[in-house]
């Protein structure tokens, strides 16, 4: 198993100084910064696009999270953002494989998401092509809310079905993750821990990504 990576969800942050909040993150031990990007209408809320992922200066590894309808649309500007890995729903309008050779086209890391309700099974068609799964553990839409525990045996199915196949891909998981929960998604199989609320709202931001990675006990 790999290092568990922590993906800091700028949605959760103060975004009035967004690009000094992913560089605080990545200070206290982050490893990726996460960008929810949401059209209004895959889900109901708006957050922000290619323009506002481009603003966020300084090195970092830029995880994009698209929450949207058609995200073939988007894959252009999110690549000339400087997205490192882009990660599209099976539940969007788009067609699988074709956004998944798109994003590689760009050179990028192709992920590939499910919301609470769709199964595990509806990724396996294209684990031999992706580099990660993002198993959603709340509803997308809004940070801060509380973790769905019936997501977590997909994770494991997801993780058992990857190694059946010898693909060595990451596993994200995101949504109402803390200290109590990181534990139950990492057993399962997961690798890569998204935190907005959580992280951000933290006291001391180094020990909490401490307390997600399994680093530090409570
Ligand atoms: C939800 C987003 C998440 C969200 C996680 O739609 O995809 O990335 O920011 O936030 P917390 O950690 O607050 O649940
Ligand atoms: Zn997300």
């Amino acid at each position: 198993m790999r290092d568990i990576k922590i993906s800091a969800s700028l949605l959760g942050s103060d975004l009035s100084k967004a690009g000094s909040e992913a560089q605080r993150a990545l200070q206290a031990g982050a490893d990726w910064i996460h960008i929810d990007v949401m059209d209004g209408n895959f889900v109901e809320n708006i957050s922000f696009g290619a323009p506002f992922q481009k603003a966020l200066k300084g090195d970092m590894f830029k995880d994009t999270h698209l929450m949207v309808s058609h995200p073939d649309h988007q894959i252009e500007f999110f690549a000339e953002s400087g997205s490192d890995l882009i990660t599209f729903h099976v539940e969007s309008q788009s067609d699988v494989e074709h956004t998944i050779n798109k994003i590689h086209r760009a050179g990028l890391m192709a992920g590939l998401s499910i919301k609470p309700d769709t199964p595990a099974e509806a990724v396996f068609p294209y684990l031999e092509k992706l580099e990660l799964v993002l198993v959603m553990t709340v509803e997308p839409g809004y940070g801060g809310q509380g973790f769905l525990t019936y997501t977590v045996p997909k994770i494991t199915d997801i993780r058992q079905k990857a190694l059946q196949l010898n693909r060595d891909i990451y596993i994200q998981v995101d949504g109402g993750i803390n200290p109590e929960t990181a534990p139950v998604v990492i057993n399962a199989g997961a690798d890569v821990i998204v935190s907005g609320t959580c992280l951000f709202k933290s006291e001391n931001m180094a020990r909490t990504v401490k307390l997600l990675k399994g680093q530090a006990a409570l």
